[in-house]
């Protein structure tokens, strides 16, 4: 039985299997964070409006400060880190680099996310298409620009790959 009020969860992320025991007022971003230590997964706001957090829980885009880590039980859970690191960029990461859609970075593992959510879904966007999807996402230092490049010289890259 765990202690001090603690339970007991399973959950898949990155692929990796975990058991876990978390308090039961921790958000998943805790989870990740301090518990895993997956610190790709940003805090900024912790209320659900700058997209910082952002993480695809079961598929689906998340802002992992407003989840609660209960939430994360028999779930399959992908952060930044299961997109791609130093070795291995996704296609959008490096299409960030490459179009300067990143500069202090705080942003920039929830907006790939969700560019790679959208793409997931959509693979060949307008850039209508790729602003809605980036909506949630705040950025306080690129002017946004850069960052609907980034993602649709990502989509044009892929598709000449296919
Ligand atoms: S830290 Fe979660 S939305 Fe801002
Ligand atoms: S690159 Fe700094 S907040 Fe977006």
């Amino acid at each position: 039985m765990p202690e001090g009020g603690r339970v007991s969860i399973a959950c898949k992320v990155n692929g990796h299997a975990h058991t876990l025991e978390v308090h039961p007022m921790a958000r998943l971003l805790d989870l990740l964070r301090d518990e895993l230590h997956l610190t790709g997964t940003k805090e900024g706001c912790g209320e659900g409006e700058c997209g910082a957090c952002s993480v695809l829980l079961d598929g689906e885009l998340v802002n992992s400060c407003l989840v609660p880590a209960l939430h994360a039980d028999g779930a399959d859970i992908t952060t930044i880190e299961g997109i791609g690191g130093s070795s291995r960029l996704h296609a959008v990461q490096e299409a960030f680099i490459t179009a300067g859609g990143a500069q202090c970075g705080i942003c920039t593992p929830g907006m790939v996310l969700a560019a790679v959510n959208l793409l997931e879904r959509n693979p060949n966007p307008t850039e209508e298409d790729v602003r809605t999807a980036l909506a949630g996402n705040l950025c306080r230092c690129t002017g946004y620009v850069k960052i609907f490049d980034s993602v649709l010289r990502a989509c044009q890259r892929t598709q000449a790959q296919t």
